[in-house]
Formats: structure tokens, sequence, C-alpha cells
């Protein structure tokens, strides 16, 4: 889940584009006052929180814009999570500023998780930034335009111990209108030792389960068919109803969800392998609209450096729990979040890790070379002692073993029949569809009969590659 550093741009970006695009588009801006475009980077949360700040700016008057050279006000959602999507970030804002230069009383905010984690030294360089916004000060963005209209610099980066935006309902912004994210809950109160996500998103918070089920009604009336619900860490969902005391959990939270209609799928991310109950797992089981496919992030397969992560469960724990998933929901799915390199990492823990691969045959996984974040427990704790070309080779090779799963796990599904549900054209070539089954594996099949993006097909799967399945519609199926 938590790894794109996409972005919602569709202007093609090469330096030298830049001038001669902005020239041309210039006529046009004059007459369009109050577009906003923005950018998005980082987790699902974060790309769901621009449909949040796309609904608060909607609300005062401004269009989006998907052509960052029509905007009066360029806004960048960003991540914090390695290095690397920070340099992203900061590269992004050099184009801005020179396009600044350009047009003026053209602002440009920075929302999201490197606002919280640099907070005011975005502002040192005056013509970069107008306005620095973290994540649970979204409702002041209206006040923070307006005095950065008048000249002066915005910023709100104050955590919430409250803020969930229940009330706001998120702009859907570059969506297919079949798939669609409802955050459940914000923050976390985990402390892994290399994770910023603490610093940048405050506690951990749920949203009240009778907003969350407005939303899901809501999507569904307007043709969405499978709602992603979103948190950091989604078996701690615990929402108490101040009026009567009683809380609900997270597995009551699916049912209700899985309630709205059997046609809307609902899937979830992301477990926490401490917290996954077995009510959570018979929970999927019984639900046939309820996705077999469960992404629980595992981080490393040697217990000696789960411990140091202080994710506080070990292998052992790890692997009954990929087992309790095995019992339960034979046909489930499931995936991974992998680190390699972390502090101390010896050549025995990366084969741990890789066995762990084997062992719980994930159909896919995240994977990640650490990357110190500073003010982190383990920056201050242990050294960063992995050498790069390390990191790299352990990184490969784990890429290749979850490679061969993949492939493996794909080519079990030749022969079968699985329900899909057709999200769009396929990329490479539009007599195709691009769907996912509920395993949440991508398949791509040719157009038949009168279906479309929003209906279920049966799909017998004929092809597979480590990434994709390929197959024929046999049926269309409710
Ligand atoms: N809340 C989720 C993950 C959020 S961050 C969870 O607990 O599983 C997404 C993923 O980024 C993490 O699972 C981890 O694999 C990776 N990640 C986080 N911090 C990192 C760091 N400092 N270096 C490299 N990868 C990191
Ligand atoms: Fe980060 Fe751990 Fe929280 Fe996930 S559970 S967001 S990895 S601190
Ligand atoms: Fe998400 Fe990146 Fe922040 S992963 S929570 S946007 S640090």
């Amino acid at each position: 889940m938590f790894e794109s550093s996409s972005s919602n741009e569709r202007v093609p970006l090469s330096e030298e584009k830049q001038g001669s695009v902005y020239v041309q588009e210039q006529t046009a801006v004059d007459t369009a006052r109050g577009l906003f475009y923005i950018e998005s980077y980082g987790c699902q949360m974060n790309f769901n929180d621009s449909e949040i700040v796309a609904s608060v700016l909607s609300e005062v008057g401004y269009q989006s814009t998907q052509n960052l050279y029509d905007a009066d006000l360029i806004l960048i959602n960003t991540c914090s999570i390695r290095e690397k999507a920070e340099d992203t970030v900061r590269k992004r804002l050099q184009l801005f500023k020179k396009l600044k230069r350009k047009k003026r009383g053209m602002l440009v905010g920075v929302l999201g998780c490197m606002a919280e984690r640099l907070k005011s030294k975005f502002l040192e360089d005056e013509k970069l930034v107008d306005l620095v916004v973290g994540p649970d000060a979204y409702r002041d963005l209206p006040r923070l335009i307006e005095r950065a209209d008048d000249g002066e610099k915005g910023m709100n980066v104050f955590l919430s111990r409250e803020e969930t935006y229940a009330d706001i309902s998120p702009l859907r912004l570059d969506q297919n209108g079949v798939t669609s994210f409802i955050s459940i809950m914000r923050g976390c109160d985990n402390m892994c030792s290399f994770c910023v996500v603490p610093y940048t998103r405050g506690r951990e918070r749920s949203r009240d389960p009778f907003t969350i089920l407005a939303e899901a009604q809501d999507l569904f009336a307007n043709g969405y068919r499978e709602a992603t619900l979103l948190g950091q860490n989604v078996d701690s969902y615990s929402w108490e109803n101040p009026e009567t005391g009683e809380t609900v959990n997270f597995a009551q939270l699916l049912r209700l969800v899985a309630g709205v209609h059997p046609d809307l799928r609902v899937r979830f991310s992301t477990s926490h392998p401490k917290d996954i109950t077995n009510e959570v797992l018979e929970t999927i089981a019984s639900h046939a609209n309820i996705c077999k496919y469960i992404h629980l992030p595992v981080q490393s397969g040697s217990s000696r450096i789960l411990d140091m992560m202080n994710r506080t469960y070990d292998a052992d724990w790890y692997r009954e729990r990929i087992e309790a998933i095995w019992r339960i929901i034979p046909d489930c799915a499931i995936s991974a979040d992998i680190i390699t390199g972390f502090c101390t990492e010896t050549e025995e823990d990366h084969q741990a890790t890789l066995d762990m691969i084997r062992f719980a045959k994930y159909s896919a996984s995240y994977m990640f070379a650490y990357s110190e974040r500073p003010g982190t427990l383990a920056a201050r704790k242990y050294e960063d002692d992995v050498p790069e070309e390390i990191k790299k080779r352990r990184l490969s090779e784990i890429i290749e073993v979850q490679s061969q799963s993949s492939l493996q796990h794909n080519q079990n599904e030749i022969g079968r029949t699985c329900e899909v549900l057709i999200e769009c054209d396929s990329k490479r070539d539009d007599r195709e569809f691009k769907g996912r089954n509920s395993q949440n594996k991508i398949t791509i099949f040719p157009k038949a009969g009168s279906v479309g993006p929003g209906d279920y097909v049966n799909v017998k799967i004929t092809h597979a590659t480590s990434a994709t399945l390929r197959g024929v519609i046999v049926a269309p199926s409710h």
C-alpha cells in the first residue's frame, strides 16, 4: 500500500518543455482565477487527504485543475517516509519556484508529512513556498490562503488528538469512478523505531462509524463498487460511543461497511501483525464482499531485528498469524512490506527474511532499503551501519525471491475462474479491460458483451506473469 511516489499530475514535465507550455497557457490563466492544482506523494492516506483538501477548497470557491500551468494555487502533499520521497518533493518545489517567478500572485503550499516534519524550514527560502500546512490543519487552509494573498506566509502544523475530518466528504480526484478510499482513522500510536509517521501524523484516533458508513453508502450510490478502509493500523480501530459508552472495533466496522450492499467490495489497509484478530479473519471469511486479501507487513524475518525495530512481535508470532489466515480464509492472498539493511542486520538476519517470504508465499511485497529518518528512535539509538552496496544487494535478492513467489501465486490461478471487478480500459490496449480479483490481482482480458467499468465478470485465467493475470470473460457475474 504505502509506496507510491506517483503523483496525479497529467502534464509531462521535461525541463525544456516547461517554459513553452507555460507561455502557451498563460492567456488561459487570466480568466481562470481560483484554480488549484494538487500533487500527492506517499501513501493512500495522503492521496485521500488531498481529496479532503480539495473538498475544503471547493467549499470556498476554488476549482480543481489537472493542469499545473493553469493553477493560481499549487499544493504539494508530501511524504517523509524515506529520504528519496523527500528528495522528489524538493525537486518539484524547485520547479514550482520557477513558475512562481513567472506568474505574479501564484501561491505554492506544502502539505502533509514533510510540512509537519520540517515546519518553518520551508519558509526560510522566501521565494519557495507561501503555505506550510500539516495533516491535521487542512480546515485552516482558506484562512491561511487569505493571509498568504496579503503577502504573509501562512503556517499551521498543529497536530490534533481529535481531528478525523469526519464530516468532510472528500472530493474524489483523478479516480476511475469504481474504486475509492475511506480513511477510518488517523495517526499512529506504535513506535516502530525506523518510522517517522508517529511524528508527522500524531496520535492515533478513530473516526466515528456513522460517518464512515454514510461515506460508503454515498460511494455506492454514486456508482463506486469498491471501498478501501484506510488507517496506519486498522486492527486497532476503536470508537467509543460518547452517549452509551459502547465501543466499535475493526471487525464490527467491517461488518457494518460490508452490509452497505453485496455489490460493494470492501478492502482495508494496513493490518498490523500484533493486532490482527481471529474475529477480523472470521469476518472476512464470512462475507463474500470482503476481499480475500490481507496486507500484513512483516518488515523482517529475524526476531532480533524485529525487536530492534520495536515491532512488538517475533518471527514465530508472525508465522502463527499467517497460519491462522490460511486456516480461517484458505483462499486469502497475503502481501507484505519488507525493510532490508536495518541497523546491525547480518547475512543470517537477511536469510531469515528470505525464508519468511518463502514461508508466507506472499502474492506481492513492497520492498525497501532502510533509510534513516531524523528524530526516530532508530536514528537516536542505533548506527545506520549496513553499507549502501550491501543494502542494494540484499534488496535485489529479496525482490528476486518475491518475484518467484508472485509468479508461483499467479500460475496457480491458471485454469481457474475468478470474479473480477472491471475498473477501466487496459493501459496498453483499449480493446481490453483491467480489473482486480478478490485477491487483489490485476487481471487483463478482452472486452466482450455489454459489460463495462463497475461491472463484475467471471474471468477464466489463461496466462500469468509475476505481476498480472490474463484471461477471458466466461460470464457476467452479478
Ligand atoms: N503503518 C504501516 C506502514 C506505514 S509506512 C505498517 O505499520 O505496516 C509503509 C512502509 O514503509 C512500512 O511498512 C515500511 O516497510 C516502510 N518504511 C517505513 N519507514 C521506513 C524507513 N525509515 N526506511 C525504509 N522503509 C521504511
Ligand atoms: Fe510506522 Fe509502525 Fe505506525 Fe506503521 S505501525 S505507521 S510502521 S510506527
Ligand atoms: Fe504516508 Fe508518507 Fe506520511 S507514507 S503517513 S505520507 S510519511
